[in-house]
């Protein structure tokens, strides 16, 4: 089922009524993934259309929207801290809205506890209660009644207004849910089954974008290889690939995330004969135990793994590799985290983002025991960024007296200097003029560190 945005535009126009004439302020607070930075420029969109303007000052807003992330219990801890910090300024703005968006909101029994303990909360949200956000606020500010939405109907919502705040790079939703079941991940009990947008709508986005001047653009999905699935496309990611490359503008094209059991050789020879497909891959790895994978459902091993690196490797020699792994999954024991670091060290990525194993109610994982202490999983996890650390300083060291592309993103925290990246999605620091931001520049390297590279500017 697709929504079409524009229909809401009578709502939007009460909302925007009821407002008054007085400036009014709204602030949309992300947690989590891409995808929810992604969520949010949408709200942010459809506030700014209802006449509110944007903040990032809560003592200022009159509207806040906390977009939440459930995939580690953490994140839940911090965002309900930051709920009960709310609490006093409602008592002094008592027509200040608060609404809990996202993925923690979609649970049960996270709306249980909000009614419970957080009456200053307005608005509950799931992750797929967008479309019913207009009419959501409406009733919120006219009948001062408290809205709860946690459908579960999985739609697609097109034309929907979208903050891309003016910079040089936007992420491109190309999909929404995830049908994999990884044991550890709550995230397809709360986004829904996949479904993917239709190929001319994020064709006509990426086009939109390249209009407004943005060099960049970041296709999303939480498994973008099966991309097209659902409309009955073969290679569905590979053509949308081939065709977010012909547009005249856009220099860089990334993706994420790829499962590895879904990315095909084709994927693969169209990044290598791309214009502007970046030679960078993000591959979540999750663990180099065929054990832990089997038991995680990831559905490949770690030779078909591997097979992949291979053909990336051969079909492009300068890719660079990121990956997400996961350590201390309930079964993982020492000789399971020795097959992790080895797979590191065979596989050589640039970088990793690393988490400790966080139980989800509800998800088949919850119900395995710990064979490993606490202790022993966090020294596994020093362990594994002591080796990480070593290997990326070891591939950025390559760089050195290199010369590259970079994209300039902004101004860094050090007077003077200019923060970029490069093809590979590393950060490169130099010396520059503000008046570079959002261009492409040519910088050479001049030193590497573990997570960042500094360079020069070329003449
Ligand atoms: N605990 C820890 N990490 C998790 N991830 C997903 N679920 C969990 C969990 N329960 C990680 C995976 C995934 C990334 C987005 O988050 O590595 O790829
Ligand atoms: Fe979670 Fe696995 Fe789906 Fe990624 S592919 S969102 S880890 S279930």
């Amino acid at each position: 089922m697709t929504i079409d945005f524009k229909e809401k535009e009578s709502v939007i126009e009460k909302v925007k009524s009821l407002l008054g004439g007085e400036e009014k302020f709204a602030m949309v607070e992300t947690y989590g993934c891409q995808q929810n930075v992604n969520d949010s420029q949408k709200y942010e969109g459809i506030l700014e259309k209802m006449g509110y303007t944007l903040t990032h000052d809560r003592e200022k807003a009159d509207f806040i929207m906390f977009n939440t992330c459930a995939v580690r219990e953490n994140a839940e801890k911090k965002v309900f801290g930051n709920i009960g910090a709310l609490k006093h300024l409602k008592l002094k703005k008592p027509d200040m809205v608060i609404a809990i968006a996202g993925c923690m909101s979609q649970q049960e029994s996270v709306e249980k506890k909000l009614r419970r303990s957080h009456p200053h909360v307005d608005m509950i949200l799931g992750t797929r209660a967008m479309a019913d956000f207009p009419e959501a606020l409406e009733k919120v500010l006219s009948e001062r009644k408290r809205v709860i939405n946690r459908r579960e109907i999985d739609y697609i919502c097109e034309n929907v207004p979208t903050n891309y705040d003016g910079g040089c790079k936007a992420f491109v939703s190309i999909m929404y849910g995830c049908n994999n079941f990884c044991t550890y991940c709550i995230v397809p009990y709360v986004r829904g089954r996949e479904r993917s947008r239709s190929m001319e709508a994020v064709l006509d986005e990426c086009r939109l974008l390249a209009k407004k001047g943005v060099k960049e653009i970041t296709l999303l999905g939480q498994n973008v290889n099966s991309y097209g699935k659902d409309l009955g496309l073969t290679e569905g990611f590979a053509t949308l690939l081939c065709e977010v490359d012909k547009i005249d503008g856009i220099e860089r094209i990334r993706f994420m995330s790829s499962h590895p059991k879904d990315i095909s050789d084709k994927v693969l020879e169209t990044m290598a004969t791309s214009r502007h497909i970046c030679h960078q891959l993000h591959l979540p790895l999750q663990s180099g135990s065929d054990k832990l994978l089997k038991e995680m459902n990831r559905v490949y091993n770690t030779e078909k793994y591997l097979s992949i690196v291979k053909k990336a490797k051969e079909l492009m020699p300068d890719i660079a590799m990121t990956t997400d792994i996961i350590v201390g999954f309930p079964t993982e024991t020492e000789e399971d985290f020795e097959g992790t670091i080895k797979m590191l060290e065979t596989v050589k990525y640039d970088s990793i983002f690393s988490f400790i194993y966080s139980k989800r109610e509800g998800t088949p994982a919850a119900k395995m025991d710990f064979v490993a202490t606490e202790e022993e999983i966090k020294a596994r996890f020093d362990r594994l960024l002591e080796v990480q650390n070593r290997i990326s300083y070891e591939l950025n060291k390559k760089c050195e007296g290199e010369e590259q592309m970079v994209l300039v993103e902004g101004v860094s925290r050090e007077e003077g200097v200019l923060t970029s990246r490069n093809y590979q999605n590393k950060i490169v620091n130099f010396k520059g003029d503000e008046s570079l931001v959002g261009k492409m520049v040519k910088v050479k390297i001049t030193k590497a560190q573990t997570w960042i590279l500094i360079g020069e500017m070329c003449e």
